[in-house]
């Protein structure tokens, strides 16, 4: 069982009951507009994600975490490690990530989660370089890849929706 305790959250594998939760997030446009499509998903969608998110810890033995405020145990949202298959250009790479609905933002907990899954990615993974594909303008995001230190390798656009997307990286070396 995967798990990292920081000093407000707990990362951990997905379970049913964070179906509703997560799906709440995935339906609120100001949450998706630089995901993908910049739709909202629905119920159904997202149980997709969760079940696809589920087989990534299973094949890689990395994956996205789902974050739960500790204390309240409320699902937030969720942090962690991908491959970014939907950027062909950049593989092979593993990517970081974060998404956490609009009542959490502005907190500090999507920094804070996101430092745990580097320390988990480069430490205890052995990874040796974590990218983060974010769109451009979304500030929030590029916020916290430079708080974690990561730096902006280049810049390239979305194959198919031919969005710009800035392309941020961090090496173990730069890290350490
Ligand atoms: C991207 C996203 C996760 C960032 O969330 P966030 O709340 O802005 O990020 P943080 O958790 O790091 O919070 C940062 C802000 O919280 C505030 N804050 C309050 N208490 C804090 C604390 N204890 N520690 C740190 N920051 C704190 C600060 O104002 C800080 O801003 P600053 O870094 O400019 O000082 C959020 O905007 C989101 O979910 N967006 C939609 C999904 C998305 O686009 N994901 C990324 C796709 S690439």
């Amino acid at each position: 069982m995967t798990e990292i305790l920081t000093p407000r959250l707990l990362l951990r594998r997905w379970q049913d009951d964070d179906l509703a939760a997560m799906a709440e997030i995935n339906a609120d446009p100001l949450v998706m507009q630089f995901i993908g499509d910049g739709n909202p998903r629905d119920l159904e969608q997202t149980a997709e994600s969760i079940e696809h998110w589920e087989e990534e810890w299973d094949e890689e033995g990395f994956g996205l975490f789902a974050v739960e405020l500790l204390g309240s145990g409320e699902l937030i949202g969720f942090a962690g490690l991908s491959v970014p298959e939907f950027l062909p250009e950049v593989l092979p790479a593993v990517e970081i990530g974060w998404r956490l609905g609009r009542q959490f933002w502005g907190q500090g907990y999507a920094s804070e989660a996101a430092h745990a899954v580097l320390e988990f990615a480069l430490e205890d993974r052995g990874l040796d370089r974590v990218i983060s594909i974010i769109r451009l303008g979304n500030d929030a995001s590029e916020n916290v890849a430079h708080k974690l230190g990561m730096e902006l390798d280049h810049e390239t656009t979305h194959p198919v929706s031919g969005f710009p997307l800035r392309v941020h990286a961090i090496d173990l070396t730069e890290y350490a």
